[in-house]
């Protein structure tokens, strides 16, 4: 698969130092699957096969991809290697709980898909330490407000954009929770997501959060407005159209000033339809945040659903950033360095 010879042998007639070599060339080394058997191996410290050699060799970061039955998994052997291989510094995955091998059922075992596997590789390999340690929450998403079985009120929002900024949170080496609405947009392995569907539930999945929360970024575009009386049964063709009575859903940025931790960094986002620079700087006063990035849909390449966006970010100081036009990856990037500075004090 990769066009390069796999090696399985040690002390082959010429390369009997190739334990040695590859050890000292990894930046990393992934172990995928990692069986029960090599797990058991590593954990005493064998050096009987090119591996497990390699293995103890090697002073680069290593992840271990375990998959097996699921009793192996659970069998207290296994448990206690696992738990020494993190001891000493290995970084082992706990397997996906699904479907095993034909005819084993379902439960603990599965090996976790390569998106997962390539999300903690990019996190052991990150260098920038910022944030490591640091507790982010990122929203996401559009709400959605019923208004009757089938139909609800909501709003254009991807979610990419947040998605964006809980991985790099996430691969920075942060505790990153994702609040996430719906989405177009398959969610970031590695941040602990909280799945919602409306905007009370939103704000209260961030109420329960933010006082543990070094950072709030509020990337979901959360609905304004809800159904005053959500009909219980499908609104029907005769009878002409209905008239819907809205009314206001909390302000979630405007509630979270009262409880959130002393140091922490609010960032909000504007997303407007002309007049982008005034509408956003009355939103970071009113709101009373740190930060807000602002953007116009109306701009070509900037806003609600694509892969790019066009920002300009206003802090509380009165500073102001205009960024180009960048993918939506890099602009969250560029966030959490900003970010990263206020939680330092830079
Ligand atoms: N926001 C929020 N709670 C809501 C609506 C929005 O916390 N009920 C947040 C958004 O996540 C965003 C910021 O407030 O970070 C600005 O959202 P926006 O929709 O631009 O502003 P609104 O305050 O809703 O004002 P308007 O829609 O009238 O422009």
């Amino acid at each position: 698969m990769t066009g390069r010879q796999a090696l399985a042998e040690i002390f082959e007639p010429g390369h009997a130092l190739d334990h040695i070599r590859l050890a000292r060339e990894a930046d990393v080394v992934v172990i995928a699957p990692a069986t029960a058997d090599v797990m058991a191996r590593a954990a005493h410290g064998h050096a009987n096969d090119l591996l497990t050699a390699s293995l103890l060799a090697t002073s680069s970061p290593v992840l271990f991809v375990p998959a097996m039955n699921d009793h192996m998994w659970a069998h207290p052997q296994t448990v206690r290697n696992v738990e020494h291989l993190r001891e000493i510094g290995y970084r082992v995955l706990d397997p996906d709980d699904g479907p095993l091998a034909i005819g084993e059922g379902s439960g603990p075992g599965r090996m976790p898909e390569p998106e997962a596997i390539v999300a903690h590789l990019g996190r052991l390999l990150e260098s920038d330490n910022t944030l490591r340690g640091r507790r982010i929450l990122v929203t996401t998403g559009a709400t959605r407000e019923a208004v009757d079985p089938v139909r609800f009120i909501s709003n254009h929002s991807s979610g990419k954009m947040g998605a964006a900024i809980a991985a790099a949170a996430w691969r920075r080496g942060a505790d990153v929770t994702l609040i996430a609405g719906h989405t177009d947009i398959d969610l970031p392995r590695g941040p602990r997501v909280i799945q919602i569907d409306t905007t009370d539930a939103m704000a209260r999945a961030v109420a329960g959060e933010i006082g543990a929360a070094d950072a709030l970024i509020m990337a979901a575009a959360p609905a304004d407005f809800t159904v005053k009386q959500v009909s219980s049964s499908k609104m029907k063709r005769e009878g002409g159209a209905p008239s819907l009575d809205l009314v206001e859903t909390a302000d979630i940025l405007k509630g979270v000033s009262s409880s959130r931790k002393k140091g922490s960094v609010i960032v909000g986002f504007a997303l407007e339809t002309g007049d982008a620079a005034r509408r956003g700087e009355e939103k970071l006063r009113a709101k009373d945040l740190d930060m807000i990035v602002v953007n116009d849909q109306n701009e070509e390449g900037a806003g609600f659903g694509g892969d790019t966006n066009r920002v300009t970010l206003m802090s509380r100081d009165g500073k102001r950033e205009e960024l180009p036009l960048m993918l939506k990856t890099e602009l969250a990037e560029v966030l959490l360095d900003r970010i990263g500075a206020m939680l330092n004090g830079s």
